[in-house]
């Protein structure tokens, strides 16, 4: 038998198409039992909680970050008299006795005189930042459940979860903090910049002529879309689009006397929901989204069309009512002319 070396050459490529197969394979995510992200979150099993004053008190170089965590939501579980002192800096970053080890005013005295920044063991705490997003997100999870926190309840379903965006990729905790900002919450307004960072195709379908005032802070991302998952197709905030879109446009909702066939059940059929370069946010222009689905006509009840063969550029100037009417057009029927 004699392979000739063109098979052979052949057989070569295809074991390297095979092989570049595996490779995505194996270096695809694991599948990683709960447990194991929880072991992550734990941090150092030979060190103590030693409270954010013992944290704090030699060294006031977070002090920043302590006044305006004191600030916040989540903070003033933790400085207010009469509750109970829920969250602190080691709840998320885990017990810190290893890291303030050999820390006191003294050694922070003597280290400034020498001019250097007296530096707490940052590596032994959990390494928040290089751990998985599963791990990362399920450092907020031990609080925020879906019973204490209810819009988390779609949280492991969500688009984002399962595409390995973490609560900290929204949530800038510290950095926050940092910056001076006590607001843990993202205000309405200062959404669309946050879903900007990563989704910056939309951002350009909101500088397109047409568009749904998100850039006017009129109306928000989250107005649509819950960032933290839900049960619908694009994480929208109700089961249809027409449903969704029907929650501010009640007018267009019907049911009418007379439907536009069932076109109407997607409002997408004919808009796109961010932004368009035609008017009305249309998917295509007039006549040429009508023309789709219906061919021109001429009537003779129009002034317009002394000329045979005059050509329609608004279909909507007569049919105006285009998303339905109860009330018949002049013959009688529903051509959502009125
Ligand atoms: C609710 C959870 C949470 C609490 C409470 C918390 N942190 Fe953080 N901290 C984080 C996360 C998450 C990061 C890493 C990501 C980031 O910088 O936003 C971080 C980062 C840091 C950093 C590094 C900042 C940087 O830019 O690299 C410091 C320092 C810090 N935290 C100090 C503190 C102190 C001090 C407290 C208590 C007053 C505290 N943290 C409370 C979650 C928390
Ligand atoms: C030790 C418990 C605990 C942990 C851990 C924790 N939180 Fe909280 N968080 C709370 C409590 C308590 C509140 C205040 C009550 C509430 O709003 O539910 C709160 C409030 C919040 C708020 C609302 C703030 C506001 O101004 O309304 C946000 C946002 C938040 N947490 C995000 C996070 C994120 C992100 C993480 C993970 C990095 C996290 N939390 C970890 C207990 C926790
Ligand atoms: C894709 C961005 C994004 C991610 C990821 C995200 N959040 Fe949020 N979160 C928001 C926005 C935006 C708001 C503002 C509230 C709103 O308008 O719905 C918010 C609000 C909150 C609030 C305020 C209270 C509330 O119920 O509205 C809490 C608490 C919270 N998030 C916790 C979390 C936790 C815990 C995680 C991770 C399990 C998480 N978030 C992941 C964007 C995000
Ligand atoms: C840290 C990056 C990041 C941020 C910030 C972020 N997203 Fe996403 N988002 C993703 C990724 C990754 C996906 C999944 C891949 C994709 O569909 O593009 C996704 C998917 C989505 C989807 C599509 C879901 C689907 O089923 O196809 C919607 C809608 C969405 N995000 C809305 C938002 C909104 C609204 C915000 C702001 C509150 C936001 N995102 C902020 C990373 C991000
Ligand atoms: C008026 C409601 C509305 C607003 C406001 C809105 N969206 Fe959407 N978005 C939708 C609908 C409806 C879809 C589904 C589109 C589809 O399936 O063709 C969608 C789809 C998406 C998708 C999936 C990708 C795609 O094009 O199909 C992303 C990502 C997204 N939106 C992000 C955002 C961000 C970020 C903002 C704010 C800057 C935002 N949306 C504001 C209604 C809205
Ligand atoms: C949260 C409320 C809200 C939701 C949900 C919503 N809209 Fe709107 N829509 C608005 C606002 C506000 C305007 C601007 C009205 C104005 O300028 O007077 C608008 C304007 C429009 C316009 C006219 C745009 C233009 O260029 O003049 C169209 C078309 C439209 N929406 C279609 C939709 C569709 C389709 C959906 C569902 C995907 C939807 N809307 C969902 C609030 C909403
Ligand atoms: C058959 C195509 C078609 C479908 C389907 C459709 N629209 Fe429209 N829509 C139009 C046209 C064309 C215009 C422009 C109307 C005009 O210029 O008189 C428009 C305009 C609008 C406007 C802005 C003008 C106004 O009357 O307020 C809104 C809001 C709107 N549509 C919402 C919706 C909603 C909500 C749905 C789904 C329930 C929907 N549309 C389904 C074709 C459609
Ligand atoms: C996706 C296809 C589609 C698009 C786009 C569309 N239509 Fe229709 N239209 C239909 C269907 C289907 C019917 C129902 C036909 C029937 O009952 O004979 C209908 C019915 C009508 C009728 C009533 C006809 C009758 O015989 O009673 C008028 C008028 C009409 N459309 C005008 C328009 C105009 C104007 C536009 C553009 C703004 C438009 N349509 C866009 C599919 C479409
Ligand atoms: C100058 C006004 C006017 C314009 C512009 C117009 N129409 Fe009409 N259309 C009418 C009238 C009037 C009727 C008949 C209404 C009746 O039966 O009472 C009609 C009827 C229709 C019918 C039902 C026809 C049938 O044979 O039963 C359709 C479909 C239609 N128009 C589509 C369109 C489309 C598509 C365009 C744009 C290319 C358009 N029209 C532009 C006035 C107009």
């Amino acid at each position: 038998m004699t392979v000739s070396f063109r098979n052979i050459f052949f057989f070569l490529i295809l074991l390297i198409i095979i092989l570049a197969g595996c490779e995505t394979l194996t270096t695809s995510k694991p599948i990683i039992p709960i447990r194991e992200y929880e072991k992550m979150i734990v941090g150092r099993l030979d060190a103590q909680y030693v409270g954010t004053h013992n944290c704090l008190f030699a060294c006031h170089y977070h002090d920043k970050i302590k006044n305006n965590f004191e600030a916040s939501t989540m903070g003033v579980q933790l400085t207010r008299k009469a509750c109970l002192p829920l969250v602190n800096c080691e709840s998320c970053h885990g017990p810190g006795s290893l890291a303030i080890e050999g820390i006191t005013p003294e050694k922070v005295e003597q280290d400034a005189k020498e001019g250097k920044q007296t530096a707490c063991n940052y590596g032994t705490f959990i390494d928040i930042k290089n751990i998985p997003p599963q791990a990362q997100s399920l450092i907020c999870l031990k609080c925020h459940t879906a019973n204490a926190t209810f819009n988390l309840h779609n949280w492991n379903t969500g688009a984002h979860a399962v595409n390995d965006v973490s609560c900290i990729d929204c949530h800038n905790i510290c950095k926050a903090f940092k910056k001076g900002s006590p607001d843990l919450t993202v205000r309405p307004r200062d959404t669309s910049e946050m879903c900007y960072k990563c989704h910056q195709e939309i951002m350009a379908e909101f500088s397109l002529p047409s568009r749904h005032p998100v850039p006017e802070k009129r109306i928000f991302c989250t107005d649509c879309h819950d960032p933290h998952g839900t049960t619908n197709d694009k994480l929208l905030r109700k089961t249809t689009v027409k449903e969704l879109c029907s929650y501010c446009h009640a007018e267009k909702e019907g049911p009418f006397a007379f439907e536009h066939a069932d076109l109407t059940e997607d409002c997408r059929t004919c808009h796109s929901p961010h932004g368009s370069v035609n008017n009305n946010l249309l998917l295509l222009r007039e006549p040429l989204l009508c023309l789709q689905c219906h061919s021109g006509h001429l009537t003779s009840s129009s002034s317009t069309l002394e000329a045979k063969g005059a050509f329609y550029t608004r279909c909507t100037d007569c049919h105006s009512q285009i998303h339905g009417t109860d009330i018949p057009s002049a013959s009688g029927r529903g051509r959502f002319t009125q």
